[in-house]
């Protein structure tokens, strides 16, 4: 459920017309509505109810510090994958004890900043990153706690692997993690490290999960290998079972968060262990639209083609992992909806939102809303075409703010720089 409804015939975010908003900041922008992000992130606390566990939110889904900082009032930390993340994550104020960093090749630098800000947790996903971490903490004479992501070899999406090929990422081929029973030994290293503490294991396996099979695989296994590894003498604290809750963007249904909290503690229930979740997606995707004005219509042959100022570099999901985004008038028209292809300007055919979409009759100038892009959408943009970064809107009731206002040409232009032995040339032609 979210906060985006028809009212009076038009769209609104709570309660401001998506229209308003464009004639302040014009087309296209990103607009997240702060009811729906919390009502995700209490949902899913909810559902968890009294178990000891704490959501880090996984950054990389939308890394705008207002969204950082409204799910960190609710009681959130963050998940971060990079420096800059985690620089994210302390600007929108989130404790450095409700820190976790993830990510198969964080640099020692990195490892170095996350010491320095004495984070909760460093999740390992290699022997090699292991000895750098031990290295680089016996360096601060500093002690890391950390947790070694084990690759579990389960398929995320058994009915589809390979249309979601992109966002799997717990198989044996997949970069992400050790393997088990690989991994038993990486523990074994590690308890004889000085540089670093073992407290828990660390799971992810894919992102738009619709099933809680895959889940539930999952969990068993990190059960088995929770066992195992106390087993072995180490003193396993705390479980981290990653993110990839599935959302709907067309016509999914993935399972409800009360579902997925029965598959996680059916599992990891009497394990004793304080359980971590990353959530990403399903705190943020249906909290974003991306708004967007038709440019011109044209017809090839019986195709209807509509061109938007949106493009591929805004939200890049349907280029890259062919992903189907509900697209709606934002005025609601009550033209008959003939099948359109959404496009973007950018000089490349993938630059398309949508194949055959129903939509009514549109003139230049009209707008319209890609539902559920407050995921993977703003965080994944580029300046592909020399296009800039677009608005970042957040409403909150009544009221609404700009979080990033549209980048300028000057500030696009202003990192780059002629060397020597062009500059000392009077120009070209
Ligand atoms: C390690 C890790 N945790 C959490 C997430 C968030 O996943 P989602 O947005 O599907 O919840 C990801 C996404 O790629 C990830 O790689």
């Amino acid at each position: 459920m979210d906060h985006f409804n028809y009212r009076g015939g038009e769209l609104l975010a709570e309660d401001v017309p998506l229209a308003r908003i464009a004639q302040q900041v014009g087309t296209p922008f990103y607009c997240y509505s702060t009811a729906t992000l919390r009502r995700h992130y209490r949902v899913l606390s909810e559902a968890l109810g009294k178990t000891n566990h704490r959501i880090y939110y996984a950054v990389k889904a939308n890394s705008n510090i207002a969204v950082i900082r409204t799910l960190g009032e609710m009681g959130a930390g963050a998940d971060v994958v990079s420096e800059g993340e985690l620089r994210r994550a302390q600007a929108a104020g989130i404790p450095s004890d409700r820190i976790v960093f993830e990510g198969p090749g964080k640099t020692r630098a990195e490892l170095a900043y996350a010491l320095s800000a004495d984070i909760h947790q460093f999740n390992i996903e290699s022997d090699a990153e292991l000895l750098a971490l031990d290295d680089v903490a016996r360096g601060w004479g500093v002690v890391a706690p950390i947790a070694v992501r084990v690759n579990p070899n389960v398929e995320a999406h058994p009915d589809d692997p390979h249309e979601l090929d992109g966002i799997a990422t717990g198989r044996k081929r997949d970069k992400f993690g050790i393997l088990w029973p690989a991994a038993r030994a990486t523990y074994r290293a590690a308890a004889g490290m000085s540089g670093v503490k073992v407290v828990g294991v660390a799971m992810h396996i894919g992102s738009q999960i619709t099933d809680t099979k895959p889940f539930s695989q999952a969990f068993a296994k990190l059960r088995e290998i929770v066992e195992t590894l106390r087993a072995d003498g180490h003193d396993i604290q705390r479980v981290d079972l990653g993110g990839g809750l599935g959302v709907p963007y067309t016509n999914e249904t993935p399972p409800s968060p009360a579902d997925y909290a029965r598959a996680v503690l059916r599992e990891t229930g009497k394990l004793d262990c304080e359980l971590a979740f990353q959530p990403g997606r399903m705190l943020v995707a249906n909290a974003g639209v991306l708004v967007t004005r038709v440019t011109y219509e044209k017809d090839a042959e019986g195709i209807r083609i509509v061109m938007v100022d949106a493009a591929m570099n805004d939200l890049v999901r349907p280029a890259m992992y062919k992903a189907v985004h509900t697209i709606v008038p934002v005025r609601a028209d009550s033209g008959k909806p003939r099948p359109a292809d959404v496009v973007g300007p950018i000089c490349e055919s993938s630059d398309r939102f949508a194949k055959d979409w129903p939509l009514p009759p549109l003139s230049p100038g009209d707008l319209l809303a890609m539902r559920t892009a407050g995921a993977y959408g703003a965080s994944m943009a580029s300046n592909y075409n020399t296009r800039l970064l677009v608005p970042e809107v957040l409403v909150n009731g009544s009221e609404f703010a700009v979080i990033r206002p549209r980048q300028t040409y000057e500030s696009l232009l202003a990192g780059e720089a002629l060397p020597p032995w062009l500059a000392k040339t009077p120009g070209v032609g």
